[in-house]
């Protein structure tokens, strides 16, 4: 299922996808990653929810000091390097076909002190979760990872199972089709959701959600 129709260079919009690499300047560093549209698509490029995901973190709305925070899907891996800088102990993840490319961009973007605590793993969601810690992790962050509809079950999945009632999920959206607020709706049947800021200028709506209690037994 296309996100959006791709013909290169046929909206402005689009052009910037097709530069080799996008520079950004995150917690006071300069932060370049390689893209590579016509090789990986749309793990390869740098999306707008992933750049109005780290304006949030780093105004410091969550704590990332030391904490435990996975990224699913994240394409070139601008948010977890972001969350690294921060000092979080990240684990990056996303399909083993974007692995490569995202561990490039890591490695070139992070000092060796810096990438230590960072794991780059393959996690497509719904699959393989016994792989990660159930209830592991502080802070779940998916920066434009709702568009397949085919993989909301298998998302809300995953979330569930990294997930705590203590976890923090944020989500960076851009909500392009009906069925993408059909997600929410999936997700609020497990975990309490609430839009905490829109970034009006690329039209992008950070989520944060967390873990329902589950129902005792009578
Ligand atoms: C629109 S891109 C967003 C990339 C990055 N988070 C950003 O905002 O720049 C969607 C990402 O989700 C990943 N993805 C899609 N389906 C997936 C699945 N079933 N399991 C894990 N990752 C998936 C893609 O490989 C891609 O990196």
């Amino acid at each position: 299922m296309a996100l959006v129709p791709y013909v290169q260079n046929s909206l402005p919009v689009l052009s910037k996808f097709h530069n080799s690499s996008a520079q950004f300047r995150f917690a006071d560093r300069n932060i370049r990653l390689a893209q590579d549209w016509k090789k990986l698509g749309v793990a390869a490029v740098v999306w707008d929810a992933a750049v109005v995901m780290c304006l949030y973190l780093e105004l410091g709305k969550v704590e990332l000091k030391g904490k435990r925070v996975i990224e699913l899907g994240a394409g070139t891996g601008l948010v977890g390097i972001v969350a690294a800088v921060l000092g979080a102990h990240v684990t990056i993840t996303d399909r083993q076909a974007a692995l490569d490319f995202l561990s490039a961009n890591v490695e070139a973007n992070l000092s060796p002190e810096l990438r230590q605590p960072v794991v780059i793993s393959e996690l497509t969601w719904g699959e393989g979760l016994e792989r990660y810690p159930a209830g592991g992790f502080d802070l779940v962050l998916g920066a434009d990872i709702v568009y397949l509809e085919d993989t909301f079950q298998a998302l809300i999945r995953t979330l569930e199972h990294l997930c705590s009632d203590a976890t923090v999920v944020l989500l960076a959206c851009k909500i392009r089709y009906e069925r993408d607020t059909n997600f929410l709706s999936l997700l609020r049947r497990r975990f309490d959701v609430e839009e905490v800021h829109y970034d009006e200028e690329r039209d992008i709506h950070l989520y944060k959600a967390r873990k329902l209690p589950t129902r005792g037994g009578l």
